[in-house]
């Protein structure tokens, strides 16, 4: 039989614990996930104890106070700190999630492991390499398109048509989905995974735009639409609460009834 094992550099290891906040009475333990093209060395995994007393209550606060007080080699993203710039998005006790809107109440009294978000290449520690997710959304096409002319003031749009456009516009691009998607792990080179297909659905939608048989010939393709197969991880993973796989379903309808 043919043993499979990982490439020995693949392999996880444990990594340093660093010392405890002295004179700290209240602590929470972090075991975080470093790697860094620069050193040559397989991944490891670093533990470190924040003070409850002297950090803010969600997951990220205790992150910058890792990278301000013990460690500031720690690399991540982060900008907003409430739940809209998408850049925090991480993997937190096994959820794909933000870091800034995540308590560190929310994970039990035990250790907060970290991750950088799964299946994708990484930058640094937890950093991921969003090249590919970023063109995909690029590919959609994410604008108004309009072939007659522009109005002198504005696009005008129902109340009832714009109603149409919640449950879509709120997407922050954070990419917890897409990562969290089976199909995305294993084809996201030619799935297009459903943060840039609720996107998609987005523009279909909007009653201004006038390039919906362009955007679904766009669509009309074994892998960019065909490869959800409504496994749901991704309306699960959503910070923001929205339904990737409910968009990508109307698009598939759509697809049907152009066809009839
Ligand atoms: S429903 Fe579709 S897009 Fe969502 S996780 Fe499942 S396969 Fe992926
Ligand atoms: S649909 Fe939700 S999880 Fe996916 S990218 Fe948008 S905000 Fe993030
Ligand atoms: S820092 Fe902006 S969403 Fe978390």
């Amino acid at each position: 039989m043919v043993e499979l094992t990982l490439p020995k550099n693949s392999k996880m290891i444990e990594g340093k614990t660093w010392p405890k906040p002295v004179g700290a009475s209240r602590l929470r333990e972090y075991k975080i996930y470093r790697w860094s093209p620069d050193d040559d060395s397989n991944p490891r995994i670093d533990t470190y104890f924040v003070d409850l007393d002297d950090c803010g209550p969600m997951i990220l606060d205790g992150l910058i106070y890792i990278k301000n007080k013990i460690d500031p080699t720690l690399t991540f993203r982060r900008s907003c700190r409430e739940g809209i710039c998408g850049s925090c998005a991480m993997n937190i006790d096994g959820t794909n999630t933000l870091a800034c809107t995540k308590g560190m109440d929310e994970v039990g009294d035990g250790v907060i492991r970290i991750y950088p978000l799964p299946h994708m290449p990484v930058v640094k520690d937890l950093v991921p390499d969003l090249t590919n997710f970023y063109a995909q959304h690029r590919s959609i096409e994410p604008w108004l398109k309009t072939t007659t002319p522009a109005p002198q003031t504005e696009w005008r749009q129902s109340h009832a048509d714009r109603e149409k456009l919640d449950g879509l516009y709120e997407c922050i691009l954070c990419a917890c989905c897409s990562t969290s998607c089976p199909s995305y792990w294993w084809n996201g080179d030619r799935y297009l995974g459903p943060a840039a297909l609720l996107q998609a659905y987005r523009w279909l939608i909007d009653s201004r735009d006038e390039a919906t048989g362009e955007r679904l010939d766009n669509l009309e393709d074994p892998f960019r639409l065909y490869r959800c197969h409504t496994i749901m991880n991704c309306a699960k993973a959503c910070p923001k609460g929205l339904n990737p796989a409910k968009a990508i379903a109307e698009i598939k309808m759509m697809m049907v009834e152009r066809r009839v």
